[in-house]
């Protein structure tokens, strides 16, 4: 079999120049006769955004649940499923890798990209796309771990410098990567387009070669974000090694100029382009593009996939499993006087107010922004249980925009004409259900929200209902936090839908009714307000510079420190049963590990899961850290009287923070408490630890 040594021992040194960016906008470079084809990648991440020829048109997939929403189920295994699934349909599209998934964190919830990412939580996050992963590259599709690193706000994002301390870098935003990269091995990894300490994350040789490679081990591709390379020399010296989208051969040409000009060793040339090698022999052994059941029979932009292009892409499966997850990301945040689950079998005449019934929120914009196989009508979901007892009215204006097609909004567009009418259907049933959330605009590649608002349409229309005086059940959609200040007492139940995909209608209608659970758990702090939010002094820099004056704070961590109300704190999330928890038990210690374990019993009348969540909290002394910090989780799913045991395993790098001195995890002597929780501020069970003084290096083996 030929192997990237024997490949690259061959090249010449145009060729090698050649090979360190893509061949177009998709493809690496091919040379058939070495018996090396052009892999092809395709965005992601939550579903396939690939290409037919034209210009922003793309191939149908089944749209899964953005990340926000899949980091609100905290199910390792039903992430895996859609794992398995996005591999499924790149396999069927003839993609070899997938560009996701994407791991930065929640800084602020003002990020435009944030429904792109799982979480506020480095543990969380890891542990999510690690299961996305495993089950993505089971199908034989590589994964590609996005934005590495500190890619956490959109505006300036290609200029602006990341200046945090060393320390915040390892805890948090790195400590997702690390953490990934340990456990799933990730075929490729996408550096950010920011710059961090004012060199962009392409050529930066710190962050690409000192950490990720020295220190972490990570032996597989490093790709640059579309764009992201400034100066194809320093990106390939700092450890670069796909430039996309390719450049028509300037790249090349301007490298082969270093290397004849001894600006730029050749064999650091050779170290990057074995590793494009390395990956498209990975991607296609054989050595010829991969057969497509989709692409092949033919595809007509703009025109639907036939019956067998459809069936190819596992259409009917993959619908379920959308549905699935989506179902299992609803997180019900408020339910007074248990107003939901809904009756299915009542007479109780129901109003569904809102466009988002209509069309649902299942996405966001940006290249994420992917055209779906088919979507769940909330409205249709909900006639469908309630039939005629249901009646309904748009409420406000939605902006009318194509943005990757994913709304067509029709019909008149006067927000005190639409208000005027949906008070009086609401006025003529016994419950309202109010659909509302972000627009589009709000959740975007390239531009960050100015405000935690909903739409001010959809603020007063809220205030009408509530006025209304009938219980009110509030569906919101959004990839992150909102304020809720002016509607969120007169509503009884707030179900959050996030951004759930192309099957989110029918799980928001399965919740509503009790068919199913809202099992969801918040991966982000609600704030009261937008002054609370970490960050909010120095976001979104200025000069082109942007200070982490927060430090190792943000979400919980930082609402915690500072004694600040929430909303909703991170982990939290209402269930239709009730769960009681035992004592938390040492119940083994082997070397430097021990391990809790905590049970946990539904008291209820209904089967139900709970995310048991377990954090850690380090004794006084050392430097300032978060009062506690997630350390594991476990989802429980239990029939009524049934109780089960979540299990902890703690090491060293869990109790420990970032010595940047001594370049070490550092577990400082003393007494640490285990906390378990149902979330970050909602406590059952404590159990006091203690630990002497231990250090891990900062390399890949601290996973735990
Ligand atoms: C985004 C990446 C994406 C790439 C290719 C960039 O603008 O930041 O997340 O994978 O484009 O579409």
């Amino acid at each position: 079999m030929t192997t990237a040594d024997v490949v690259v021992s061959q090249l010449s040194l145009e060729q090698l120049a050649a090979m360190v960016s893509g061949a177009d906008d998709w493809r690496t470079v091919a040379i058939p006769e070495l018996g090396l084809a052009a892999a092809e990648v395709s965005d992601g991440p939550h579903g396939l955004r690939t290409e037919t020829g034209v210009d922003q048109v793309w191939i149908p997939s089944t749209a899964f649940p953005t990340a926000s929403a899949l980091g609100a189920t905290w199910d390792r295994d039903l992430i895996r499923r859609v794992g398995v699934a996005l591999g499924e349909e790149s396999r069927a599209m003839g993609i070899q890798l997938l560009l996701g998934p994407g791991i930065n964190l929640k800084r602020t919830p003002l990020c435009g990209r944030n429904f792109e990412y799982f979480s506020e939580d480095p543990v969380l996050t890891a542990e999510l796309a690690s299961a996305y992963i495993d089950g993505l590259q089971s199908q034989g599709i590589g994964a590609c771990l996005k934005h590495f690193a500190a890619n956490n706000q959109e505006t300036e994002r290609t200029e602006i410098s990341v200046e945090a301390d060393e320390r915040t870098l390892r805890e948090l935003y790195l400590e997702a990567f690390r953490r990934v990269i340990a456990t799933a091995d990730p075929w490729a990894v996408m550096c950010s387009y920011n710059r961090i300490w004012g060199t962009h994350a392409s050529q930066h040789h710190w962050l690409l070669t000192q950490v990720l490679r020295d220190e972490w081990g990570y032996d597989g591709l490093l790709v640059s974000d579309w764009d992201a390379v400034h100066d194809p020399v320093a990106a390939v010296a700092a450890g670069m090694e796909l430039e996309m989208p390719g450049t028509g051969g300037r790249s090349a040409a301007a490298i082969v100029a270093a290397v004849n000009e001894g600006r730029l060793e050749r064999a650091v040339l050779e170290r990057a382009a074995r590793r494009v090698v390395a990956f498209a022999l990975r991607a296609l052994p054989d050595g010829r593009p991969a057969p497509s059941p989709v692409r092949d029979p033919g595809i007509v932009p703009g025109q639907p996939l036939s019956a067998e292009q459809r069936a190819g892409l596992g259409e009917e499966a993959h619908h379920q499993l959308a549905r699935e997850a989506a179902t299992a990301a609803m997180t019900l945040l408020r339910n007074q006087n248990r107003v939901l689950p809904l009756a299915a079998d009542s007479t109780a005449k129901l109003a569904v107010i809102g466009g988002y019934a209509t069309v649902p929120r299942i996405q966001g914009g940006g290249s994420a922004g992917l055209e779906p196989l088919r979507v769940d009508q909330p409205l249709a979901a909900i006639t469908a249980i309630a039939g005629d007892r249901v009646s309904y009215a748009p409420g406000y204006p939605l902006a009318r925009t194509d943005f990757y097609r994913e709304f067509e909004i029709e019909g008149p567009a006067d927000a005190d004409a639409l208000r005027a009418e949906a008070v009086a259907v609401a006025e003529a049933v016994d419950v309202v259900v109010a659909f509302v959330g972000l627009p589009i605009a709000a959740e975007v590649e390239a531009a960050d929200r100015h405000s935690l608002e909903l739409p001010a349409d959809q603020v007063e229309l809220l205030k009408s209902l509530v006025a209304v005086g009938k219980p009110l059940v509030v569906v919101l959609a959004a990839g992150s936090a909102v304020t809720m200040d002016e509607w969120h007492d007169g509503a009884h139940a707030i179900l959050l839908s996030w951004l759930g995909g192309q099957g989110v209608g029918t799980a928001v209608a399965e919740v509503l009714f009790g068919r199913a659970e809202p099992s969801g758990r918040l991966g982000e702090s609600y704030p009261m307000r937008l002054a609370d939010t970490p960050g909010h002094d120095t976001f979104p820099g200025a000069d082109g510079v942007v200070h982490y004056a927060e430090g190792p704070f943000i979400g919980y961590r930082w609402y915690d420190a500072q004694h600040l109300d929430v909303r909703y704190p991170f982990g939290h999330g209402l269930s239709y049963t009730d769960f009681a928890y035992g004592e938390a038990e040492l119940v083994a210690a082997d070397g430097d590990a021990v391990e809790v374990a905590v049970s946990v019993t539904n008291t209820g009348q209904r089967r139900g899961s709970e995310i048991v969540q377990l954090y850690l909290e380090p004794p006084a002394g050392g430097p300032a850290r978060p009062p506690r910090e997630l350390r594991g989780f476990e989802k429980l799913t239990l029939e009524p009287g049934q109780t089960a045991t979540a299990r902890f395993r703690l090491g060293v790098r869990d109790f420990a923070f970032a010595d940047t001195e001594a370049q070490c995890w550092r577990q400082l002597p003393g007494r640490y408490q285990v906390v378990i929780g149902s979330s970050s501020r909602t406590l059952h069970a404590r159990l006091d630890v203690q630990r002497q003084a231990a250090s891990l290096p900062f390399g890949p083996s601290a996973v735990s």
